[in-house]
């Protein structure tokens, strides 16, 4: 199968990263390729211009910001072909404005996730008609959860694909909290890292709720620390940013479509 990838910037190179595979073509395509990260993902992968990249391609995944989407769509329209998959990864612009834009008869499907699938892990989330296992097996190593209502797509991107930002803000807080003690950065990493993936692990088996009452302990010093982030409204303040969050999603798919 040969797969395009157009637009290389984060989420385009960790498809990259995560679409290689033996006897798989890939082709990429973007408006600026002089970034020094491109060189070792881009081993093995064809570079083209957005007209030859579909030409060549049999599934094109998009992942350009949505401003850019609309010119991509004016790029690629004339050559599409009806036996070709659109595979968008871009937040905000709904299936059926893509469709406009190709004015093709072309299969469209949405797909949410983070940069934790340049690692081969992590769940991605599809949207579309009739999605093929062949398709949701091109991103290898990765759990696919399908859809059929595409308003969730914009939940996941809240969740899913911003995700990660707000989890490496908190971390960041414990690095900073662990230089200042005195731990050395390998300490730190040592201590940190494995806290964080180890909590993911026993939440697993009980609730955050109860593994907040399960560390905290009446008089405690967790006790204190939660209640400090409590008084100062932690939980209002994630909600508030959610919320935001999916305004922006909205103000965003009503000015491009
Ligand atoms: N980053 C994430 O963690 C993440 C997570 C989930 C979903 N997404 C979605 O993925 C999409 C891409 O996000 P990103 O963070 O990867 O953005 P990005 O780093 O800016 O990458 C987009 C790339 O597309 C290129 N591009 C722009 N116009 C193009 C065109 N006409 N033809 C070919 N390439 C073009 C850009 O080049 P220039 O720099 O020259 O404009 C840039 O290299 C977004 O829609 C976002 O909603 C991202």
């Amino acid at each position: 199968m040969r797969i395009g990838v157009i637009g290389v910037g984060n989420m385009g190179l960790s498809l990259v990263r995560c679409l290689k595979f033996p006897n798989r073509k890939i082709i990429v395509s973007d408006t600026n390729l002089d970034r020094p990260n491109f060189l070792d993902v881009l081993t093995d992968v064809s570079v083209a211009n957005n007209k030859t990249l579909i030409e060549a391609s049999d599934v094109i995944f998009v992942a350009v910001k949505p401003k850019d989407l609309h010119s991509v769509c004016k790029d690629i329209k004339e050559y599409c072909r009806s036996d070709q998959i659109i595979i968008s990864t871009v937040a905000a612009v709904q299936s059926d404005t893509i469709r406009r834009w190709i004015d093709k008869k072309v299969q469209v499907i949405r797909c949410m996730s983070n940069l934790s699938i340049s690692h081969r892990k992590g769940t991605v989330v599809w949207y579309g008609r009739d999605i093929p296992n062949r398709i949701t097996n091109l991103l290898n190593g990765t759990t696919p959860m399908i859809i059929n209502n595409e308003e969730l797509i914009d939940h996941a991107t809240v969740l899913l694909g911003c995700g990660p930002a707000f989890i490496s803000k908190f971390y960041e807080n414990f690095i900073e909290h662990g230089k200042l003690s005195g731990f050395s950065d390998d300490q730190i990493n040592l201590m940190i890292n494995s806290m964080f993936c180890n909590t993911t692990t026993l939440l697993k088996d009980i609730r955050p709720s109860d593994l907040v009452e399960s560390i905290t302990t009446e008089g405690g010093i967790t006790e204190r620390g939660i209640k400090t982030l409590n008084d100062m409204s932690f939980d209002e303040i994630i909600n508030t940013s959610f919320q935001n969050m999916t305004h922006h999603i909205n103000d965003t798919r009503k000015s491009l479509s």
